[in-house]
Parts: structure tokens; C-alpha cells; sequence
């Protein structure tokens, strides 16, 4: 009875840590992301979690990272129009709808995530995401993919 027990306590941890529907990407102090491409599958994961991990030490005032959804079309429009938003609204113009999904900014050390709303988005759809800290969408970009 026990063993049973155990073996479902193993079954039911391993289930809740398989988590597919999640994506990873670091940034670090020399202002760059360790992919430049990521792709998501619209029929297994309607929703997918992007955690952005600062593996820096630099603080988010001089070596911020966000990391930012939109069409690749909208990537340059947005960065430019949240240049002068400012570190507490995370270098993003307010409310605006070409945002499709973003995190906050962080500083070294430290993790963040968000949540894309891949059923919304477009398969085989151009998006791109990148970090709106000024000066850093040039090289902090990368391909976003969605795939059937
Ligand atoms: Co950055």
C-alpha cells in the first residue's frame, strides 16, 4: 500500500513538472539573448509560458532585459515608440495592441515570465520578440515561430 502510494506521488510530481507548453531564454550583461529563435506549437500549447532569466549582474537601470511579442513588421515601430517610456513602464508604449505579449525589465540575477496567447496568434505568422531596453532591440531579437 505504501509503494503505491509512492509510486503515484512519483506519477503525479513527473506529470505536473512535464511542462511542454513553457519556453526558456536567458539575456546577460553583454546584451544578448541565448536564442535567436523560438517556435511554439498552436495545437499543443493554446497558451505558452515564456521565462526570461537575467544571467548578469548588471542592474536593470544599465543592462536591463525585457522580453517583448509582436509582428517582426511592428518589432522597429514599437521599440522606437517605447524608447521614451521610461524603466517603470518597461520601455513599452502604453496599451498599445501591437504588443502581443511582454515582461517586465529585469536586472541581473533576476527572472521574469509572461504568458503568449499562442491561439490568437497566427500559424506560420511572422513574429519576432526582442528587449525594448533603448538601444537594444538591434541585437536582442529573435524569430518567433507558430506552428500548426
Ligand atoms: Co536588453
Amino acid at each position: 500500500m505504501k509503494s503505491l502510494l509512492g509510486l503515484f506521488m512519483v506519477l503525479f510530481a513527473g506529470n505536473v513538472m512535464a511542462n511542454d507548453c513553457q519556453l526558456e531564454i536567458e539575456a546577460d550583461d553583454m546584451m544578448k539573448f541565448n536564442q535567436t529563435s523560438l517556435s511554439v506549437s498552436a495545437a499543443s500549447c493554446p497558451k505558452v509560458t515564456v521565462v526570461l532569466k537575467h544571467v548578469g549582474k548588471l542592474p536593470a537601470a544599465s543592462m536591463g532585459h525585457n522580453w517583448v511579442l509582436t509582428k517582426t513588421a511592428d518589432l522597429q515601430p514599437v521599440a522606437t515608440a517605447g524608447m521614451g517610456a521610461g524603466l517603470d513602464k518597461n520601455y513599452l508604449p502604453e496599451g498599445d495592441a501591437r504588443v502581443l505579449a511582454s515582461t517586465k525589465v529585469i536586472g541581473g540575477g533576476e527572472t521574469t515570465e509572461t504568458t503568449v496567447d499562442v491561439a490568437a496568434l497566427e500559424v506560420g505568422g511572422d513574429y519576432s520578440f526582442f528587449c525594448s531596453f533603448p538601444g537594444h532591440w538591434a541585437i536582442m531579437k529573435g524569430g518567433f515561430s507558430v506552428t500548426e
